[in-house]
């Protein structure tokens, strides 16, 4: 069994992608919330039993960073020069030389990979094959390495550039994912050259020369969706759709009702509970955890929060990070929420912010209200009690505490602590001038322009 043996994985994350145009690195491109890089390190993770090496470039400190926060352990290697693939595999090579059973290399910019096919290519190394290549059969084979094949052998890969017109005709292609028997695996690479159009070393070559020497080649098939190069925006972007798909898929499997599901944006990470309702329209950004029967409603944008059982959210709501809802809360239309716990049955359902706060059991926050947690300086709390009722219009200026079920009035600012139980009004009190109006609009209408007077 391949997973008895030890494997190495190494990443390849230092190229520039200056396809894209951007001044961020490829990898740490997103989609569905999670860059290029950590979608391939959660594969390896998944797959299990790797050890794992992750090649950046010179100015690779943020694509290390990235490696790190996913995959602690992973061993981090520079290419100084970005060379080519190959020579990118060759930066890890210290670990390499540790003679691993399987070394695997796996493009940080194909993030589609599953682990199941990191498996299945470690297999056929298992089996004695010195270099294994995942293949696939693109609808447009532009860009991709071409794999040549005769009577069931791989012989060679050649790289578009460098192909003729009959092995530009092939259509079975490089996935970008290989695997190598450990042994033999560095005096391979060593051996790649840079004879080629681009100047570069070439881990495709990698093929060729194992043959050379006597060892087996091999080819293992899959579709187009799992190996997905990005290498431009355009790219990005369709992958992305791809993994939509999957995602929307996987949660209408699990019980989860998406009313338009192709209007519904997931992260890969989304966690939504059985008999869930998504109205169309509505984004989950990373970390979203949502319990059975809760209803996101349309136009919701939810970020690092938990929705609990039951609980409705939207139309128009916001969720940011640590938004905290339990059983039965209600959030209506254009309210934000961050880093509060909003407990059973608690609602705030008309445009509300609530952040650095807790909202007790049963309380009702009316529209308007807003929780001041920021005074230019630093961030303060607020705690509302269980059944409070919190008056349409109300400031509630942080620190500040308001009882279990005490009444805020209406339009108050609320300065100190109100007691549990008690009314607190914060606003000056009304003043009616009778007559006021009246005498205004008479001055006016003879062309005067001063007061009416007291
Ligand atoms: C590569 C393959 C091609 C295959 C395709 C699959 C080679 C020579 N070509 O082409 O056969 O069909 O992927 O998607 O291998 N990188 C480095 N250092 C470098 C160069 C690249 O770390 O010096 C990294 C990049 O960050 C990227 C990966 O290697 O993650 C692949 O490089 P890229 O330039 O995208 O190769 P392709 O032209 O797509
Ligand atoms: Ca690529």
């Amino acid at each position: 069994m391949a997973l008895e043996r030890t494997c190495l994985a190494v990443v390849l994350a230092a190229g520039e992608g200056t396809r894209m145009r951007s001044a961020r690195p490829k990898v740490l491109h997103a989609i569905a919330g999670r860059s290029l890089l950590a979608h391939v390190l959660h594969a390896v993770r998944e797959a299990g039993g790797t050890m794992t090496a992750v090649v950046v470039g010179l100015d690779g400190e943020a694509v290390a960073a990235e490696a790190k926060r996913i995959l602690p352990e992973a061993e981090i290697f520079v290419q100084a020069e970005r060379r080519g693939t190959a020579h990118a595999v060759l930066a890890a090579k210290a670990a390499i030389a540790r003679a691993p059973d399987d070394v695997l290399v796996i493009f940080g910019d194909t993030p589609l990979i599953r682990p199941q096919t990191l498996t299945r290519i470690r297999e056929a190394v298992a089996q004695g094959t010195a270099v294994v290549v995942l293949g696939f059969r693109p609808q447009d084979p532009a860009g991709y390495g071409r794999l040549v094949v005769e009577g069931g052998e791989l012989l060679a890969i050649r790289e578009e550039v460098d192909a003729s017109p009959a092995e530009r005709a092939i259509k079975l292609c490089n996935g970008g994912l290989m695997a190598f028997a450990g042994p033999t695996a560095l005096a391979i690479l060593e051996r790649i050259g840079n004879d080629n159009r681009k100047g570069e070393y070439y881990l495709t070559d990698a093929v060729a020369i194992a043959r050379a020497m006597g060892c087996k080649a091999k080819v293992i098939e899959t579709e187009e969706d799992e190996v997905r190069g990005i290498n431009t925006n355009a790219q990005l972007a369709e992958t992305a759709a791809v993994l939509q798909e999957r995602l929307r898929k996987a949660a209408m499997e699990q019980g989860v009702t998406l009313v338009a599901p192709e209007t519904v944006y997931l992260s890969s990470d989304t966690k939504l509970g059985r008999d869930v309702v998504v109205e169309p329209f509505v984004v989950f950004g990373p970390g979203v955890t949502v319990e059975d029967n809760a209803v996101i409603r349309s136009f919701s944008h939810l970020e690092r929060a938990h929705v609990g059982k039951g609980a409705q959210v939207g139309p128009y709501a916001r969720l940011r990070p640590g938004a905290r809802l339990q059983e039965n809360v209600h959030v209506g239309n254009f309210v934000e929420i961050k880093e509060a716990l909003i407990e059973t049955g608690a609602k705030a359902n008309h445009l509300s912010y609530i952040g650095d706060a807790t909202v007790g059991a049963g309380a009702n926050v009316g529209a308007g209200t807003i929780t001041c947690n920021y005074d230019g300086v630093a961030k303060h709390r607020t705690e509302i009690g269980k059944d409070a009722f919190i008056g349409s219009n109300s400031a509630l200026v942080a620190p500040v505490k308001i009882g279990d079920g005490a009444y805020v009035g209406s339009g108050s600012v609320i300065t100190h602590d109100v007691p549990a139980g008690a009314l607190a009004l914060g606003r000056g009190r009304q003043v009616v001038k009778e007559g006021w109006a009246r005498r205004l609009r008479e001055r006016m209408s003879l062309g005067k322009k001063a007061m009416p007077g007291k």
